[in-house]
């Protein structure tokens, strides 16, 4: 397999320097509320699901599942791999749910418990991966000493400027470019660089246009915060000595107490660690806070984006955040939604029985009943899981609906009171459910099925889809699949071939 052709790539360097003002951070503070998780974990790059839990790398260099309730997920390399993997080294977000697992014999996909080869794996050496950041529509960059890659469709490429390469990258993020403009910026030889997307494969370069001064040291972080309903999309970044914020129009500077070490987001939270310190920003209501309270100056390994993150402590590793944030099964930070009817579902640890849980969408609230949770077994604590729809009778989930939804991004918060104390946690969605045009599986799905999922689908893997008669068998599963990003395993789809094959489901699997 060789890699596909490269983008197409102008660079436009701006003639002025930016200077930025300077002014202190001034951080409000909050006592952290920590679950630990009995595993031995490491102190390497890991994964933060917004669900809770999240992917680690064990002190035997082992690839494991943290479970919302702590417990341990196993991962299991998946039988139809032609390389094992070997110890790992590291654990990168791919998506909402999956994770890429950098091992010493190859790169794998984490995918429920499965560890998988990409197609693309003998494309990149495992060794020299440095990250990856998640843009929209289902593309995922991958930052490696040998380059900068876009993984989009399954297909992975090398982006380039006038034919080079991007080497030595050291930070990159998905955030507003100049103007406002979507894009990905990254850092390489003391440069801040923004390439600006002019379509779905053309980008735009432009140097931010900051001092040497301001960049003295050279970026050490980068985090892009996602926009929402009220706001944009924000770019931060930690040089040697000083916090960054571009929100697609203006920089800000900050100074801090201690020298910036670690920059690490999620959704629209970023978590910030300048000597001992740890800092916490959220981005709707725009303020940092300093955590207190730690039992110890930790390590940042991962965040989410529920506004957790997890940090090693001595040997103890901890999710931390200000209140215990009651957890949500169905939607995804980010998502775009092409559904009316939506099941979800808030979890919380059935020690936490909540005094009251409410949600809210666009400004109407709506109350839950008690008691109507069901309890999910565990081994270290059990869950309570509470549908937002309530259930039939029998026990069948109902969703909720937003029929009435304009197509645009919404927010769901979901909030639950324990002990007089409320944990709001809110989700941004962009809803694209609005169209009604009947889907067709012979004109609308057979090809951007064998496209995208023959390779493995047909091919031996569970279940077989190739006639129409599998797909329709399989019609939950499969949109299941595709709306939680999970599948194709190489790569998610773009919205276009996530929407057909969720309206060809809810339209009765047509032929
Ligand atoms: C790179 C390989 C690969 C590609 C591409 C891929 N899948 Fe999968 N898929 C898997 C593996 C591996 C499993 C787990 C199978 C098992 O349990 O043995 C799986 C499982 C599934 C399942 C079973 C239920 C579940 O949720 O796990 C469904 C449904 C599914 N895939 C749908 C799809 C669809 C639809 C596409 C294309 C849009 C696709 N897959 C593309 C590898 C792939």
């Amino acid at each position: 397999m060789t890699l596909r052709p490269l983008l197409v790539l102008v660079l436009v360097t701006l003639g002025c320097e930016e200077g930025t003002t300077l002014e202190p951070l001034s951080p409000t503070s909050f006592d952290v509320v920590s679950q630990e998780t009995s595993l031995q974990l490491s102190a390497s790059p890991a994964f933060a699901d917004e669900r809770g839990g999240g992917v680690f790398v064990d002190l035997a260099g082992r690839v494991v599942r943290v479970r919302p309730n702590g417990a341990r997920g196993v991962l299991e390399p998946h039988p139809r791999n032609t390389v094992l993997p070997g110890p790992a080294t590291g654990v990168y977000a791919l998506g909402p749910a999956n994770a890429l697992v950098a091992t010493s014999r190859g790169l794998f996909v984490a995918d429920q418990g499965w560890l998988i080869a990409p197609s693309w794996q003998d494309l990149l050496p495992p060794e020299g991966l440095l990250g990856t950041t998640l843009g929209t529509d289902g593309v995922a960059w991958l930052a490696h000493a040998q380059g900068l890659y876009r993984l989009d469709r399954g297909v992975l490429t090398e982006f380039t400027v006038g034919g080079q390469g991007l080497g030595g990258t050291s930070a990159m993020a998905v955030a507003p470019t100049l103007d406002g403009t979507p894009g990905l910026w990254f850092a390489r030889e003391g440069k801040l660089l923004a390439a600006a997307q002019t379509s779905r494969t053309e980008f735009t370069v432009h140097d931010s246009g900051l001092s040497a001064t301001v960049l003295a040291g050279g970026v050490q972080g980068l985090v892009g915060i996602g926009p929402s309903r009220d706001s944009g999309g924000e770019l931060w970044a930690i040089t040697r000595t000083s916090l960054l914020l571009y929100t697609g129009t203006a920089w800000r500077q900050y100074t801090l107490p201690a020298a910036p070490r670690r920059l690490l987001g999620a959704g629209r939270f970023a978590w910030l660690q300048a000597g001992d310190a740890l800092y916490r920003y959220d981005a709707d209501t725009r303020a940092w806070a300093e955590a207190k309270a730690l039992p110890g100056a930790g390590t940042l390994l991962a965040a989410d984006a529920a506004g957790n993150a997890w940090v090693r402590v001595g040997t103890q590793t901890l999710s931390v955040s200000p209140v215990l944030t009651p957890r949500l099964r169905g939607l995804f930070q980010g998502a775009r939604v092409f559904d009316g009817q939506l099941v979800l579902q808030a979890s919380l640890p059935e020690r936490e029985r909540p005094e009251a849980l409410a949600w809210e969408l666009d400004g109407l609230s709506h109350a839950l009943d008690f008691p109507s949770g069901t309890l999910g077994a565990g081994p270290t604590e059990a869950l309570r899981f509470f549908s937002l729809g309530g259930a039939e009778p029998s026990g069948v989930l109902k969703p909720i609906s937003l029929a009435t939804l304009a197509d645009g991004w919404h927010t769901l918060s979901l909030q639950a009171t324990t002990g007089g104390q409320t944990a709001t946690r809110r989700v941004h969605f962009e809803f694209r459910g609005a169209s009604t045009a009947t889907v067709s599986w012979e004109r609308d799905i057979k090809d951007l099925g064998v496209e995208r999922c023959a390779k493995c689908h047909a091919t031996g893997t569970d279940p077989e889809l190739v006639t129409y008669a599998q797909w329709k068998t399989n019609a939950a599963a499969i949109a299941d699949a595709v709306r939680s990003s999970r599948m194709p395993a190489d790569g998610p789809l773009d919205s276009a071939g996530v929407s057909a094959i969720v309206l060809w489901v809810n339209g009765g699997a047509q032929p």
